[in-house]
């Protein structure tokens, strides 16, 4: 609300009816009679996205029932016996929402710690939440905000969170969190049923009985959300789980959606299973309609600036034939549900930090790799290898080679039409948030400009053109190969380069990326290209491992054959016991993994590293658990992993159980013309083959 007039603020606050509260100049003690009550109130607490002068606040009135409205108040105080209490307001929770309310306080202090509750008629008072406001533009205290991804509750346990509180309670008043950057999977829509795995079990995990859809659809083995209803009971089991409620009740979040929050590899309003996409406008719609009523964030839906209830456009799944030259979908139900919530935004944090969030599913066209035509470039001789000329001149389309693309795509023997050869390059922001996000990021004035993207935006790839000869077959490929295939920002060389010349040209410094999904820890530079091709970083990015979900390390420990020709670069035991390999294969090549394989010494192995592989990166675990943070200051960004164990049980203790390792990446603040560097200290534990 910051920059509003007094009758703007007015006319805004009518708009928005029963969903806002200006705090008073005097604080009074409570004359509420709460007395608390967490069956009524069972999905707790939140606040997110807040302002210096304001934050919008968060509860559901679980015992609704079948009431239209349950009336509520929400008071807001400087301090947690509500001694001094600042707003008082009535405000309202709709069946329409599933009885979820949203209420923006505004007229608040900045870099302020406030608490709040919520009551109902008869004094029935929610659990008590605590937040804080962001410091004023000018403010040059130095700034620290968790950034976290990837939490499923049907799979593992939350011990992430429960390390998070356990450190931010015993933090200095300079170090506590300001915030949790949420970069998505905040739910995960596809749901094994324990009863229906072998054992119960999916890899390591035992499967809890967490989530049941009330429709759900039973495809490709995954019990999936098929209605509103369906994500609405998603997000209610999500939030009693105890320690993301308990997260969410100490800290604002800042919320942004990937892509479980609709579908697994769903792209604008497609749902894609087993290699089909299909229309899926209407699951589209209740996927965004059911995270506006849960997520507390400062988003636009389409029917207008109510926080009350997200107003759904009529839609139907019809048919997506035509396309725009970003890939964009033009069939009018597309373009209605993608349009029904936007949730790209920036918030600002004092003088150090301005948060810029994009959203890389609802606007990207097709996964170019992904499709049907593509199916003969793949070979089980090189399980996730894919040659990076291929995918170059799958990403760049039309404008391959400045404009002159092959006729054809050849992978070894196998060589197909060069499908993408009159397409645009692969969009991943589209064509309305790109020029936003670029605009933002040339016109910020803060010292960081953090790019809050859910997607891992640093070059995954191998070197399997250094195999000895002997050891499987011969690698297809002209020279790298990208690991895992497309669909993140890895290979999508076009945007992203686009993305990093306006960081060069504009002479923008602070630049740093912080992102989640690839439910792996990895730090480096975030450069455009890598050798041979010129290697020139424009910043720093981070990449955080997932709260819960299973990792790539999990995965190749169950299902990578151990007989396959290539498992010393994959999984293999080493020294009595499975080691992940992928991570050096990955940070230092294949060279590495046979050495390390030989003599089971990092220190040898690293020592055969191959130097063109991935001169930017400096951190990669491939099978790390946790959350991460970022703090900056004048001086430098400092980003911090904190890694626990694979959490399969909760952890009994309040701390959230033992680490497996701590590590620092400091980024000094680099001038124009000059080059980002990292420095790396292991705090704690020992990050094994990560390094
Ligand atoms: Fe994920």
């Amino acid at each position: 609300m910051a920059g509003l007039t007094r009758r703007e603020l007015i006319l805004a606050a009518a708009a928005m009816g029963a969903t806002w509260a200006c705090a008073g100049p005097r604080s009074l003690r409570s004359r509420s009679s709460w007395v608390e009550r967490r069956d009524l109130f069972a999905e707790g607490v939140a606040s997110g996205d807040p302002a210096p002068d304001s934050v919008l606040l968060w509860t559901r009135a679980s015992s609704g029932g079948s009431e239209a409205s349950v009336a509520l108040t929400v008071e807001m105080a400087e301090d947690p016996e509500f001694e001094r209490v600042v707003a008082t307001a009535p405000t309202v929770a709709l069946l329409a929402a599933d009885h979820t309310c949203r209420v923006l306080v505004t007229g608040l202090q900045p870099a302020r710690t406030y608490w709040y509750r919520f009551l109902d008629a008869s004094g029935h008072g929610s659990r008590i939440g605590r937040t804080r406001t962001a410091p004023a533009d000018d403010d040059p205290r130095p700034v620290r905000f968790a950034f976290v991804s990837c939490q499923n509750i049907c799979e593992g346990a939350q011990n992430a969170y429960r390390r998070m509180i356990f450190e931010d309670e015993r933090a200095a008043p300079d170090d506590q969190l300001a915030f949790v950057l949420h970069l998505g999977d905040f739910v995960y829509e596809v749901v094994d049923y324990p009863e229906e795995a072998p054992g119960g079990h999916r890899y390591d995990r035992r499967l809890r009985d967490a989530v049941r859809f009330p429709d759900g659809e039973k495809i490709a083995g995954f019990h999936v959300a098929a209605s509103l209803a369906d994500y609405r009971a998603l997000y209610r089991a999500y939030l009693r789980d105890p320690d993301i409620q308990d997260a969410r009740a100490r800290l604002p979040f800042v919320p942004m959606w990937d892509n479980h929050e609709f579908s697994w590899q769903g792209w604008q309003s497609f749902q894609v299973f087993e290699g089909k996409a299909r229309p899926a406008q209407t699951i589209k719609v209740a996927s965004n309609q059911a995270w506006f009523e849960y997520q507390p964030a400062r988003v636009r839906h389409a029917g207008g600036p109510s926080l009350e209830r997200f107003e759904p456009p009529p839609v139907r799944d019809a048919p997506i034939e035509r396309f725009d030259e970003q890939g964009l979908g033009q069939e009018p139900n597309n373009l209605a549900a993608l349009g029904s919530l936007t949730t790209y935004r920036t918030l600002r944090w004092g003088r150090f930090l301005e948060l810029l969030i994009t959203d890389q599913h609802t606007y990207r066209g097709e996964v170019p790799d992904a499709r049907e035509e593509a199916r003969p470039l793949r070979s089980d001789a090189f399980p996730q290898l894919v040659p990076e000329e291929m995918m170059e001149i799958l990403d760049a389309g039309r404008a391959y080679a400045g404009g002159r693309p092959p006729e054809t795509v050849r992978y070894g023997d196998a060589q197909v039409p060069n499908f993408r050869k009159d397409e645009a390059p692969q969009a991943i922001l589209g064509a309305e948030q790109k020029p936003w996000f670029l605009d933002r990021l040339r016109a910020s004035n803060a010292t960081w400009k953090v790019w809050g993207n859910s997607q891992g935006t640093l070059d995954g790839r191998a070197d399997p053109q250094n195999l000895p000869p002997g050891l499987g077959k011969p690698w297809p490929g002209a020279g790298y190969a990208c690991f895992g295939g497309g669909g993140d920002w890895s290979t999508a060389y076009t945007e992203r380069g686009e993305v990093y010349e306006t960081v060069r040209d504009a002479g923008i410094t602070g630049f740093v990326t912080v992102s989640g999904d690839r439910h792996s820890f990895w730090a480096g530079l975030a450069a455009k290209s890598l050798p041979p091709a010129a290697f020139e970083p424009v910043g720093a990015a981070f990449i955080t491992g997932s709260v819960s979900a299973p990792g790539l390390v999990e995965a190749l420990e169950h299902r990578f054959p151990t007989e396959h020709p290539l498992s010393a670069l994959f999984m293999t035991e080493v020294g009595g016991r499975k080691q992940p390999m992928v991570n050096l294969l990955m940070h230092h090549g294949v060279r590495s993994c046979l050495e390390y394989q030989r003599t089971g010494d990092a220190e040898r192995a690293r020592r055969a590293s191959n130097p063109d592989l991935a001169p930017h990166l400096s951190f990669l675990d491939m099978g790390g658990h946790g959350y991460a943070t970022l703090r900056l200051t004048a001086e430098a960004a400092e980003c911090e992993f904190v890694c626990i164990p694979r959490p399969l049980e909760r952890s009994p203790g309040g701390d959230g159980g033992p680490l497996r390792y701590r590590v620092v990446h400091r980024v000094p603040l680099w001038r124009p013309g000059e080059r980002p560097r990292l420095e790396q200290r292991i705090l704690e534990g020992d990050p094994g083959l990560a390094i």
